[in-house]
């Protein structure tokens, strides 16, 4: 694995997955690759192992050299959101008027609720999901009601429709906070789907909260439908950052979208929220998705790679683990119930995510491979595991390898 890093000067025309060696990887100071002692390949959370696309390195160095490291201004950062939606998604009437730029994807979620629902309401999520949506909704005093998806990983609309009767006997303001693309699944909801959530939402008198952050992860072969773009979601918010698709989660800034009928309530955040995001976060922000189609489409093409050889790699060492080819995200959620290892839940609410049982705990102590545990993920997790496949092809076959062999020479039903 590994070759020379791509020029500064312009676009490589390389796979950004294959470009960083191991022994690069591991001098970086982030969780991914500190969590976890070096003799672990770690596979768990969203981060990537690929150098910064060279239009966001280049607006970095520009305003590191010019000191230009002082309070973000403006409306740039939507003006190239929506231009960029504009060219990928067919979102034409994007209104850059109906924004704010918030600190990350999970503030703006949190200051959305506050915007639209009371303490104590409840907030729906499709389970099994991204597990921060359990922790910081409770943590925001509302309660959640889980929808879990159905057998084929889709959103279930008889369980969506319970759940909102039930969100709204729990209060006067519900919520749905919606994943898509979903996280651990790569689920990616077609326009029908969308319109269902709309009818229902419309129905019961629930606002929905839209998690697009994975957004430009979809992967060849599937088209991404904004929810704003959908009829009956014109009183919704989506939450867009480029964080996930250009690994910029250390550079804080996010953009909150409302639709027509919730500007109102956008403007009602408070100012101290605006004070979040880094000035330098925005520039990056921005400079991707104004510049960074090109090196996102060699990432896609890399992942689209990656996850086929994730198919035959399991195929040939973990033939009873269960692959649901995902359509967006570069996560891969994987049904080791075949395994027959314990799937036993620690105490804790979900939404921890350093917790580990059941196959990720067997995995990291026989392969030395680290992978997220299902069970945090919520109702339906327990006995997945997730894992991230946006590494080299290397390391990708190194760890799904040992993860065969660890089974081979320790058959989980010997102990
Ligand atoms: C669905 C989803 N939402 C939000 C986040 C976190 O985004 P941020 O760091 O902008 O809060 C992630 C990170 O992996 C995610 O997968």
């Amino acid at each position: 694995m590994g070759s020379p890093a791509p020029s500064p000067d312009g676009p490589t025309a390389e796979n950004p997955l294959t470009l960083l060696t191991l022994d690069e990887l591991r001098q970086r100071t982030s969780v991914k690759w500190r969590m976890h002692p070096p003799d672990v390949l770690p596979l768990w959370v969203a981060e990537m192992d690929v150098p910064l696309a060279p239009p966001v390195a280049d607006a970095l160095r520009r305003a590191i050299d010019l000191g230009d490291t002082g309070y973000p201004h403006g409306t740039a950062y939507a003006e190239a959101l929506g231009d960029f939606a504009a060219r990928r998604w067919d979102w034409h009437d994007f209104r850059v008027g109906h924004t704010a730029v918030v600190p990350d994807v999970m503030m703006g979620i949190v200051e959305v609720l506050r915007l639209v629902t009371d303490p104590a309401d409840a907030v729906v999520v499709c389970s099994p999901v991204y597990q921060p949506f359990y922790a910081f909704v409770s943590h925001a005093g509302r309660q959640v009601i889980e929808a879990p998806l159905g057998a084929d990983l889709r959103m279930d609309p008889a369980a969506l429709d319970e759940a909102f009767r039930q969100a709204r006997a729990c209060g006067r303001r519900p919520a749905f906070l919606m994943c898509n693309p979903h996280n651990p699944t790569g689920v990616v909801h077609r326009r029908d789907e969308l319109e269902d959530v709309a009818e229902l939402a419309a129905r019961h008198g629930v606002r929905v909260i839209s998690d697009e952050i994975h957004a430009p992860l979809v992967l060849p072969g599937t088209h991404f439908t904004p929810y704003l773009t959908v009829a009956g979601a014109e009183n919704a918010f989506a939450l867009i950052s480029a964080s996930k698709a250009w690994n910029l989660a250390g550079l804080k800034a996010a953009l909150v979208v409302a639709g027509p009928r919730a500007a109102a309530d956008l403007d009602r955040m408070p100012e101290e929220v605006g004070h979040g995001p880094s000035h330098l976060g925005v520039i990056a922000h921005t400079a991707a998705f104004r510049a960074g189609g090109p090196w996102l489409d060699l990432l896609l093409d890399g992942l689209d790679a990656n996850r086929t050889l994730l198919a035959t790699l399991l195929a040939k060492h973990l033939p009873s683990v269960g692959y649901h080819r995902p359509e967006g995200t570069y996560l891969a959620w994987l049904d080791c119930t075949a395994l027959g290892v314990a799937t036993a839940q620690p105490a804790g609410e979900p939404g921890a995510a350093s917790d580990l049982a059941g196959p990720a705990q067997m995995f990291l102590d026989r392969a030395r491979v680290a992978l997220s545990s299902g069970h945090v993920f919520g109702t339906g997790g327990a006995g997945f595991v997730r894992l991230n496949f946006a590494t080299s092809p290397a390391i990708l076959t190194e760890a799904v390898t040992r993860m065969g062999q660890a089974l081979d020479t320790h058959p989980p039903s010997a102990g």
